[in-house]
């Protein structure tokens, strides 16, 4: 068992702490961060054809398809193409028509999840260019797909993705310089992200080191849940229920801490876009009832402050997680200083980076939650690493 094992209480706690150092893996030997360059050795000799495909669909299963939905902006900005993000079995279902001139990438942890290779089978015999995203080197997913790139994020041992999900992440925007880099009109957007991915590893460091303030926020769930509970006229299970509401690049992180919590505390917990809210999902919100808002600083932070209003006129006061430098105007927000809500806040970095600073302290907070509920957290009942069936 070497020291650093020591200090964690699981593999998932420990896998959350090498991030710093896995982001770094990502990134190693691909980026050229005095020229704003990218070279992935895995695609170099496809990048040609990559470049004259028509649409880009992202497939997966679980928090590898998170890791599509995170990336999709960015990826549908430097491509300029049309990028679907797709689910392995749906895509099937949906019998997606698929053509030679189609680039299906497949992200996968393990490469070996069946659904996902089930669908990547199906674009082989349409002829498709694929694409492999994986943490496995020689898996079935590896194999099978016509080039590849490794996310370099070291065997994951925990049931929960974590340090493969941010890996996952990097790879997808690092492909998306890589299609794009020789365009001239995409030099500032591309200079931009790899300043950005210069000081990710350090940002990632600087989240881990914000534990106390997530263990508080257990707290503060945990107690507004049992307010709830407590003052239930009707029954139902719903009384330990969360939801996390994000817009825009944030909402494939609130899918994502929303499963993590699922998978290893148990709770139920709904990862929402926050426009979805007066929809349907706002008639379970109620005084007390546990929200979690992204209010980031990006183009759709407006639209986050407005359903924090929302949410507040009813009485439910979010939890928010906002970027530095904007605690002034949340404060604005509220009369007094006492009314304004717990806020966690995240380093900034560039807006298509922002979501691996801001699924750090979800990944931290579903640790404690499940820690708080004595649950098996390497090990959470009903699940596999690796899905193969
Ligand atoms: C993530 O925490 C889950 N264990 C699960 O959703 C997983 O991402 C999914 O089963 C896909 O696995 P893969 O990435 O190995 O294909």
């Amino acid at each position: 068992v070497s020291e650093e094992e020591n200090i964690f209480s699981c593999k998932t706690e420990q896998e959350i702490h090498q991030q710093r150092a896995t982001i770094e893996s990502a990134v190693r030997g691909r980026v050229d961060f005095d020229n704003h360059a990218v070279k992935l050795g895995g695609i170099q000799a496809y990048l040609h054809e990559i470049r004259r495909t028509n649409r880009i669909y992202m497939i997966g299963m679980g928090t590898s398809t998170h890791a599509a939905l995170a990336t999709q902006k960015i990826l549908t900005s430097l491509t300029n193409k049309s990028v679907s993000v797709v689910q392995a079995t749906q895509f099937i279902d949906m019998e997606e028509p698929i053509a030679k001139t189609d680039l299906c990438i497949f992200i996968s942890q393990s490469g070996e999840t069946a659904d996902t290779k089930a669908a990547l089978d199906y674009c082989n015999q349409a002829g498709a260019l694929t694409l492999g995203i994986t943490n496995v080197v020689g898996s079935s997913i590896c194999q099978n797909t016509t080039c590849g790139i490794h996310v370099n994020a070291g065997v994951e041992v925990g049931v929960a993705s974590t340090k493969a999900y941010t890996s996952q992440y990097i790879c997808l925007v690092l492909l998306g310089i890589a299609i794009a880099q020789d365009y001239f009109s995409m030099k500032d957007q591309i200079r931009e992200i790899i300043d950005g991915l210069r000081e990710l590893p350090m940002k990632a460091e600087e989240v881990l080191n914000h534990k106390q303030e997530l263990k508080e926020l257990v707290e503060l769930i945990q107690e507004r849940q049992a307010i709830v509970k407590e003052g239930m006229t009707f029954n139902t299970d719903k009384s330990n229920s969360l939801y996390i509401l994000g817009r825009g690049y944030q909402y494939a992180v609130a899918r994502e801490a929303a499963l993590k919590i699922k998978e290893i505390a148990y709770m139920h917990a709904e990862g929402l876009c926050a426009s979805e809210l007066k929809h349907g999902p706002l008639a379970m919100v109620q005084e007390n009832f546990p929200v979690i808002l992204f209010a980031l600083n990006d183009q759709f932070k407006t639209h986050a402050f407005n359903a924090m209003n929302q949410l507040v006129s009813r009485g439910c006061v979010p939890f928010l997680v906002i970027t530095e430098g904007d605690e002034l105007e949340l404060e604005n927000n509220f009369k007094n200083k006492a009314e304004v809500p717990f806020h966690f806040v995240l380093p900034k970095s560039t807006p298509c980076l922002q979501g691996i600073l801001a699924v750090i302290p979800m990944q931290l907070l579903s640790l404690y939650l499940a820690q708080a509920r004595g649950c098996n957290v390497d090990q959470p009942r009903n699940l596999a690493k690796s899905v193969t069936v």
